[in-house]
């Protein structure tokens, strides 16, 4: 096992790489935790949960909204909780960053942790301390920042994940890497089946690499206010193309992540036989690489991204294979390129 530790403004937050889920009543507080998990993850892990009322939410982006934390809020209410309860979120991201925001605000806030169950929630989602809901088409709009106290991420868990949430999590495992560790690149070129088929040491490797990654970046700027931002690398149009094509986020930011290659190529930052790497990692991953979304469908669902600043936004590129470069652009500028790349 590994820990890594994010010493953030809120808190101490320690992330357990390897942990398993049935040591999770060691970390927790003596009275029984209230867990909020959803409808797959109980069903397939109930018998390990430690002993504590159970909330369950539904499954899907589509349930990240205010009104499935009301329903927390009215839950936790109805159980009698108070200021001393603490609240364990056992799921993926969503789980993750709904449960992070009910404990957040109840009471105004009271202390939590998780069990992180999915690829993408290792290596991104339940790490840093972003926690929050969609609003309308707005994703992540209502939020806040507050360290769980840990997270565990109990790699036997992966074993039920479909392939596809493999790959999507290996998108956001190609991102840490792209950003700032050239030799992981490499090691993840060198074992992308034994990733995809979850070998142990490799997969234990690429969720602890990922994690120490992120929770050094978390350290330095927790609240997202300059070096956090190399963490979106492929989102901005990724979340794009998130919104008006349903089928992942990692698959939507292997896309945006390839545009966003083309792009700091189209600006002399990084060579074509660079961008060629990454398509060829990202296709060995089962990840999309077709650029075939419509452009301006893109550009309409991009311009409601939050990290909008007036007439220009902060777009991450590459300047080199693992090192990123953010640099406020115009949004024309973008949809201009968008428009070059896509159909
Ligand atoms: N997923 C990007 C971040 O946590 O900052």
């Amino acid at each position: 096992m590994k820990k890594f530790q994010v010493n953030g403004l809120m808190g101490l937050s320690s992330i357990y790489v390897g942990e398993s889920l049935s040591n999770v009543k060691e970390y927790l507080p003596d009275t029984e935790p209230v867990i909020i998990t959803d409808s797959n993850i109980r069903d397939l892990y109930q018998d390990r949960f430690p002993k504590g009322p159970v909330i369950t939410i539904g499954t899907g982006e589509k349930i990240k909204t205010l009104h499935t934390v009301e329903f927390i809020l009215r839950e936790l209410i109805h159980l009698g909780c108070d200021r001393s309860s603490f609240i364990l979120g056992i799921g993926g991201g969503i789980v993750c960053d709904i449960a992070g925001f009910a404990a957040s605000v109840f009471l105004r806030g009271v202390r939590f942790g998780f069990v992180s169950t999915s690829l993408l929630s290792q290596v991104d989602a339940s790490v840093g301390g972003k926690n929050g809901v969609n609003l309308d088409s707005f994703k992540n709009m209502v939020g806040v920042f507050n360290q769980p106290e840990f997270v565990i991420c109990d790699m036997d868990m992966l074993a039920s994940l479909p392939k596809s949430e493999i790959s999507n999590g290996l998108a956001e495992i190609v991102k840490h890497c792209l950003i700032s560790d050239p030799d992981m690149l490499s090691f993840m070129e060198q074992n992308r089946q034994r990733a995809l088929d979850l070998d142990p040491d490799v997969i234990s490797r690429l969720v602890a690499d990922s994690v120490d990654i992120k929770s050094r970046v978390v350290q330095r700027d927790e609240k997202e206010a300059d070096e956090r931002k190399k963490l979106n690398l492929g989102h901005t149009i990724g979340h794009a193309i998130e919104k008006i094509d349903q089928k992942g986020h990692g698959r939507a930011v292997a896309l945006g992540m390839k545009a966003a290659a083309l792009f700091s190529m189209d600006r002399g930052y990084i060579s074509r036989a660079d961008v060629d790497r990454i398509v060829d990692l990202l296709e060995g991953l089962n990840l999309p690489t077709d650029l075939d979304h419509d452009a301006d469908q893109i550009i309409r669902a991009a311009a409601r991204d939050k990290k909008k600043q007036g007439s220009d936004l902060f777009f991450v590129f590459l300047e080199a294979l693992g090192k990123a470069r953010v640099e406020k652009i115009a949004y024309e500028e973008m949809n201009r390129f968008i428009r070059s790349i896509f159909k």
